[in-house]
């Protein structure tokens, strides 16, 4: 990326990478996103808003599909509802569904169950009952009692689904602990150093219930440092060879930049790396992945409202927002830092130091720590958080009985809602 690309306005205001690929901004220093000003959206539909670029979200499909070829999925826990998966399943990309809830809104959503991959290290029987009753494209097989489940629901419904064995490699990925999933000590998959990932695969090969097309295996997420994923393919590769599988996926987990300074490779370049090493590794099996974050973070973008500015002197100035932890626990559970701008004056310097923080009733609230913002900044305005497409959403909840924000799709000018904002009706649906 060129300094230029890297930049717009003021060398410290917010880097043109860290925003969805449509982003333009006039001479006054406001922001469109697909032909959209932002601030009209948040005037339009309100905030807490989340904001979605359709065409960056397509364009990452592209590079997804052309990176690994048919049959790569996208790891819809990322972000998910009706409007995603039938963009994803338009661009041609299968769903990892980690869920019967998801696989019910990709289905509802009118995606066909053949282009579902079931995950999940506990499915009930009801999941397992209603993926086969479906016909599934394939489910993703995590435990022996799960090869049982399989077995005794195949024999009640008849079928023989289409299964891959998840494998964890042991290896570490470099990532926070919360979001590892290949070493020795998970909850996940057969482990490759004790044996039962051989015993999974002899299983399954024996059995007449199912039939095995595949080896799965998925390190971690938000992994930037691509020789994690070479030292498990290094790790997988001669047992892979002897399974003698169609197919090999590597999962999900390439990382992405949420702040400035960091640097992430693209999908492309993650492709290439995964499939060299599977050649240097002498697999000859298909290497496919179903990435979710890298598809879908960059394009959607948090616009909240500021309501409070408390400026404590000597110790720090807190911006209140109307969202919070209830729409981004990222900060929260992982540390995940943010930055943070306004769309008002996208050009300018950001030269104040403030922390944004929500409305929730504790102060482990925090939505950006020592976010840098313009002086100019002032209650009323239109504060936006980039690269908050994924995990964002999905993980939103009612704490404190807050509404969970609509999100908005733009592109070529129009904008439309994709999920309806919450309302208090909302809020007692389930009260009986
Ligand atoms: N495949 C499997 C089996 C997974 O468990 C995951 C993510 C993915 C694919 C997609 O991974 P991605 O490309 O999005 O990294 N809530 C956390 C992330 C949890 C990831 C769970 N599994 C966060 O906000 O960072």
């Amino acid at each position: 990326m060129s300094e230029q690309q890297k930049y717009i306005g003021s060398n410290t205001a917010i880097r043109r990478y860290l925003l969805p690929h449509t982003a333009s901004v006039t001479e006054e220093g406001r922001l469109s996103v697909g032909g959209c000003d932002v601030i009209e959206l948040a005037e339009r539909y309100g905030t807490p808003l989340f904001v979605y670029d359709e065409q960056h979200i397509r364009n990452r499909c592209q590079e997804a599909l052309q990176a690994f070829g048919s049959g790569v999925a996208y790891g819809a826990k990322a972000f998910l509802c009706k409007e995603m998966a039938r963009l994803v399943d338009q661009e041609g990309l299968h769903l990892d569904v980690a869920t019967g809830g998801e696989a019910y809104v990709a289905m509802m959503a009118g995606v066909s169950p053949e282009r579902l991959v079931l995950h999940g290290n506990n499915k009930s029987d009801e999941e397992i009952g209603t993926a086969l009753h479906a016909g599934i494209g394939c489910i993703v097989v995590d435990s022996f009692a799960e090869l049982g489940r399989i077995e005794m629901v195949a024999a009640e419904l008849g079928g023989t689904p289409r299964v891959m064995v998840r494998v964890t490699p042991g290896v570490e990925a470099h990532t926070h602990e919360y979001v590892m999933t290949g070493q020795v000590d998970s909850k996940f998959g057969f482990g490759l150093a004790s044996g039962m990932a051989t015993e999974a695969v002899r299983r399954v090969k024996e059995s007449a219930a199912m039939t095995l097309v595949g080896i799965h295996a998925h390190i971690g997420s938000q992994i930037f440092l691509l020789n994690s994923y070479e030292k498990a393919i290094e790790a997988l590769a001669p047992f892979v060879n002897e399974s003698e599988v169609e197919e090999l996926c590597l999962g999900g987990g390439l990382g992405v930049a949420y702040v400035e300074g960091e640097e992430a490779p693209s999908i492309g370049e993650w492709g290439a790396l995964l499939k060299q090493a599977c050649l240097t590794n002498g697999i000859t099996a298909h290497v496919t992945a179903e990435p979710g974050r890298a598809i879908v973070a960059s394009a959607g973008m948090t616009l909240y409202r500021v309501g409070t500015i408390k400026d404590i002197p000597g110790v720090r100035t807190y911006v209140s927002v109307d969202g919070g932890m209830s729409d981004n626990p990222r900060p929260v559970l992982y540390g995940s830092g943010y930055e943070a701008f306004l769309p008002r004056l996208t050009l300018s310097e950001r030269s104040r130091q403030v922390t944004v923080v929500g409305k929730h009733c504790e102060s482990g609230d925090v939505v950006v720590k020592d976010a840098r913002v313009p002086l100019e900044m002032e209650v009323g305005d239109i504060l936006c958080t980039p690269v908050t497409g994924a995990y964002g959403h999905a993980m939103a909840s009612n704490y404190n009985k807050v509404a969970r924000p609509a999100v908005v799709f733009v592109r070529g000018g129009d904008s439309r809602i994709v999920v309806r904002r919450e309302t208090y009706e909302d809020l007692l649906r389930l009260d009986e």
